[in-house]
């Protein structure tokens, strides 16, 4: 399968607070970005690299995945998630590729074995698949009062990861449809395949593909790399 992967990194990083964009932030001397890229082609299965930047910021998101040659271009992002993903999207030529990975820039620590999975999910016949792990804590429903309405049976939620995994015509649909509607913002491209009653499989993630979104969690990314040589 020819696979071609898109990389929104065009937040801010507000939750985290830091001077620079969240996806230029170093752990260990190494940005996000450089190694949200990295793992995607350490996988060995993704042939090209989109990443959506913020528009601003084109010239130091190159400079970021310079090391990886041609197999990484930086496209202008948009003023959320999903439209980064949608004008990465629009910058490949229809038809160049199979399926089209996304993987969030702010997942930087997920494992290859997780690309691994999305890709077998894809290649036995999924249009979609996504890397899903159990939920630890009791989630609730609550209403605009913070009180709580609801408890739904943990046993069947799922914490979902990137990358997400789609067969290119789908991924295409589900942006086309999403922008042409009213729809709110999803926060993630399963979502918006969901809507169109295409059935979106599970594969295993990992706990090290957790999004990189508040400084206890950049604290947890640095102690686990502590001592470690990557
Ligand atoms: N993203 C994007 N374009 C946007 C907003 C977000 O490409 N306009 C990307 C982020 O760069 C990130 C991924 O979507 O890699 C997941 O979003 P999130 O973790 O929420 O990152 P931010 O939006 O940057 O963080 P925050 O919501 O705290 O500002
Ligand atoms: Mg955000």
């Amino acid at each position: 399968m020819r696979i071609v992967a898109i990389v929104p990194a065009a937040g801010r990083g507000a939750r985290l607070g830091a001077a620079t964009s969240k996806a230029l932030v170093p752990v260990k001397g190494v940005p996000l970005l450089t190694r949200a890229v990295r793992g995607l082609l350490d996988s060995r299965r993704v042939q090209a690299v989109v990443v959506a930047a913020p528009p601003q910021e084109v010239e130091p998101f190159t400079a970021a995945v310079r090391a990886f040659g041609e197999s990484c271009r930086v496209v202008a992002g948009g003023a959320d998630r999903t439209s980064s993903v949608r004008l990465a999207l629009d910058s490949i030529e229809p038809g160049s590729c199979d399926g089209v990975l996304v993987h969030d820039a702010a997942r930087a620590f997920t494992p290859t074995t997780v690309v691994a999975n999305v890709l077998a999910g894809l290649e036995d016949g999924a249009e979609a698949a996504v890397p899903a792990v159990p939920v630890t804590d009791t989630v609730k429903v609550v209403d605009s009062h913070d009180v709580i309405t609801a408890t739904p049976d943990r046993s069947a939620l799922r914490a979902v990861q990137t990358p997400q995994g789609f067969a290119e015509g789908v991924l295409r649909r589900a942006h086309a449809e999403q922008a042409a509607s009213t729809d709110p913002e999803a926060t993630d491209d399963a979502g918006l395949v969901e809507r169109l009653g295409i059935a979106v499989r599970t594969v295993p993630g990992d706990v090290r593909a957790m999004k990189i979104t508040t400084p206890f969690d950049l604290a947890v990314a640095e102690a686990v790399l502590a001592g470690q040589e990557v």
